[in-house]
């Protein structure tokens, strides 16, 4: 296929084919096809993996790279998100990186930019390369999606992981069961086209693939469980309940971990754990991703300016 998408802005936005493309790149040895190009990180919230693997992954591919300290900037005068990226885009600019606690703020703005936005993180609302390495961690372990069982257990209510990965193994022919307490479960996810279970023990039965959530007491604007203690024990992925599912079932968490709460160490750092696996991939689909947008986008300028020139 031709790529011909500017952003990405969520896995909800692109077809299986476009996802399927993006996997496939992912596999491509890099090359410096960026040299010339400018990119900018923009971290409105804390990021270890996020920011740090597309940084590397654009110096890989020979983009200068830019982080933009947003405690530092004239965000905190008031300047708004588009006037802060117009500037930035004035300055040569061609990509941006952003994460943002606002749920959809990227989509207004996108298309009000010449430069490709990616989105590294808004709100609750979405995380699509989060999803993506997720997806190639499971193709790779896998080798298919169609009828696999992936159970993504935790906060689902705070989770832009857990939105993009039901929507993107949803259009892959996975089957998706959702499980968490009633109260970290969006009541509008018996609409998704997924199974919702408030039992862990039911819903590992039979996983081919247990994707765990963080959970994210930052989030949290009331208590929405008794204890940590009580999460652990009732929603926590151990040896034991990990028994429950396939024994080849792969265990998936998006990071950063809170060992014992959802997930013990035992499992962690076990034989079943694709969670280091997770985070080497993500390097490799931001690659994909950023030749995907830049250098698609090369080619159509280079197209336009040929165009240009036999018409003059
Ligand atoms: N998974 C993830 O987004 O991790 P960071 O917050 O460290 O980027």
């Amino acid at each position: 296929m031709i790529w011909k998408r500017k952003d990405l802005l969520g896995i909800e936005d692109i077809t299986q084919e476009e996802i399927e493309h993006i996997l496939a790149e992912a596999q491509k040895t890099p090359e410096p096809v960026l040299v010339g190009k400018s990119v900018a990180l923009l971290f409105f919230e804390p990021s270890t993996r996020t920011h740090t693997s597309f940084d590397l992954a654009a110096k890989r591919l020979g983009a200068t790279v830019t982080g933009v300290p947003i405690a530092q900037s004239s965000v905190q005068k008031g300047e708004s998100f588009l006037d802060t990226l117009k500037t930035l885009e004035a300055m040569g600019v061609n990509l941006f990186v952003v994460r943002h606690g606002e749920s959809g703020i990227l989509h207004p703005v996108a298309p009000q930019l010449q430069a490709s936005v990616i989105n590294a993180g808004d709100g609750a609302h979405e995380h699509p390369t989060q999803a993506l390495l997720d997806f190639y961690t499971i193709l790779q372990h896998k080798g298919k999606f169609k009828g696999l069982k992936v159970v993504i257990v935790g906060d689902i209510l705070h989770s832009r992981v857990a939105r993009s990965n039901v929507w993107g193994l949803l259009r892959l022919g996975a089957q998706v069961t959702l499980c968490g307490p009633a109260t970290l479960v969006p009541k509008e996810a018996s609409e998704w086209g997924v199974e919702v279970s408030y039992n862990l023990e039911k819903a590992l039965q039979g996983a081919d693939v247990i994707n765990v959530l963080r959970l994210q007491l930052e989030r949290q604007k009331e208590s929405l469980i008794p204890s940590l203690a009580e999460y652990a024990k009732l929603y926590g992925l151990d040896a034991q309940n990990l028994s429950l599912a396939k024994p080849d079932c792969l265990v998936l968490h998006p990071g950063p971990m809170n060992r014992g709460v959802e997930i013990s160490s035992e499992v962690a750092d076990g034989s079943q754990s694709a969670i280091l696996e997770q985070v080497k991939n993500g390097v490799a689909i931001r690659m994909a991703v950023l030749r995907l947008l830049l250098s698609s986008r090369s080619k159509n300028e280079e197209s336009r300016g040929r165009l240009k020139k036999a018409k003059a």
